[in-house]
């Protein structure tokens, strides 16, 4: 197990990489935390939770809503949580959303912690405090920034992750290479997805990597003002498009980081799309999908990112370095791939 204590703005953050599950003991008491999980991670791990008071919610987005939370902060009610109660996340993103969320509002906030389960969880999802639920179709509409208190990281609970999901959370491993970490695209050309599934300590490298790479975009950028905003690379158009195409995240993404590499051309004379795109197929996912470039556009100015007139669009300049340069929508139009 390795240990690391990371400080942001109001709190610090301790990190169990590479930990056992069994190690939450040593962090939290069993009498004094309540566990939040899906009927998915629950079914798979019921000896793990002997013993915990556990809390579990449907699978799904579409459960990442109010009702929800105001279903577990009635269950939380029952089982006699109180202020010095901590509130554990043990789940995907949406799990930890929401656990983020309801730790930060429950009786105006108690500790929490989150164990993840899914690549996405791991290396991008569980790190940086945001936190919340959607509104009807609107996703992340309402919610906090507030840092967990730990992340423990047991990769054994990965093995029951559908492949579909490794695929997924690989997207935002490939993104955060491209943007910040050209050693570890090579290592991603290097590798195969195989590979990390079957070494572990090759996968602890890696996703240790990602976390904290984003934990540091995080840290120096807490409330959003600039860095962070490079994670957004290949979101503004995959988000134009995840919906309207039915697309999983990771989908929409590494279709958005192609479009994204071609713009770069045009901008910042980016070079290298081909072995970004190689690197997206190699890992099963997409690089190319036909899409109404109209809607798509109307899509991003519909987007709560936008800034009058212009979108902050990351390109990159190589691989591992990326930058923001805000266009006009008549000007992403004219880079858009033509038909
Ligand atoms: N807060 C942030 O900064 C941030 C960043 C990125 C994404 N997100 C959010 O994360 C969510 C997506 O996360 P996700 O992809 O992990 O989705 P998810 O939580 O829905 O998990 C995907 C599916 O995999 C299942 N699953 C997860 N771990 C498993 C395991 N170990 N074994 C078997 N099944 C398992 C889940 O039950 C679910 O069916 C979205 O709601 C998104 O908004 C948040
Ligand atoms: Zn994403």
């Amino acid at each position: 197990m390795t240990k690391k204590k990371i400080d942001f703005t109001n709190a610090s953050t301790t990190f169990y990489f590479d930990a056992a599950f069994e190690y939450l003991e040593k962090i939290t008491s069993k009498e004094s935390t309540i566990i939040l999980t899906d009927e998915n991670i629950f079914a798979k791990n019921k000896k793990r939770f002997k013993g915990w008071k556990t809390i579990v919610i449907q699978a799904g987005e579409q459960h990442k809503n109010q009702a929800t939370v105001d279903n577990v902060i009635g269950q939380m009610i029952s089982l006699g949580a109180d202020r010095k109660t901590w509130l554990i996340g043990i789940g995907g993103g949406v799990i930890t959303d929401m656990a983020g969320y309801i730790g930060g509002v429950y009786m105006r906030g108690i500790s929490f912690g989150f164990v993840p389960t899914s690549i996405l969880a791991m290396v991008d999802a569980c790190i940086g405090g945001k936190n919340g639920v959607d509104v009807g179709v609107y996703k992340n509409m309402v919610g906090l920034i507030r840092q967990p208190s730990f992340l423990l990281y047991d990769y054994s609970l990965l093995k029951s992750l559908p492949k579909q999901e490794w695929v997924n959370g690989f997207a935002e491993i490939i993104k955060h290479a491209v943007i910040k970490d050209a050693p570890m695209f090579k290592l991603l050309e290097q590798y195969k997805l195989s590979d990390f599934q079957k070494d572990t300590a090759l996968l602890n490298k890696l996703i240790q990597r990602n976390a904290l790479l984003k934990s540091k975009v995080v840290q120096a950028d807490e409330f959003e003002s600039g860095e962070r905003k490079l994670l957004n690379y290949g979101h503004t158009l995959g988000h134009a498009i995840e919906n309207d195409y039915q697309l999983p995240h990771g989908y929409a993404v590494t279709i958005g980081m192609v479009v994204a590499a071609h713009i770069s051309e045009q901008y910042t004379g980016f070079s290298a799309t081909e072995r970004l795109v190689n690197v997206i197929k190699k890992y099963g996912l997409p690089t190319f999908l036909q899409f109404d470039a109209e809607k798509a556009l109307q899509n991003m100015m519909a987007d709560k990112k936008r800034f009058k007139n212009e979108v902050h669009y990351v390109l990159l300049e190589k691989i591992g370095k990326a930058t923001v340069k805000p266009l006009t929508i008549e000007e992403i139009k004219k880079a858009l791939p033509q038909p």
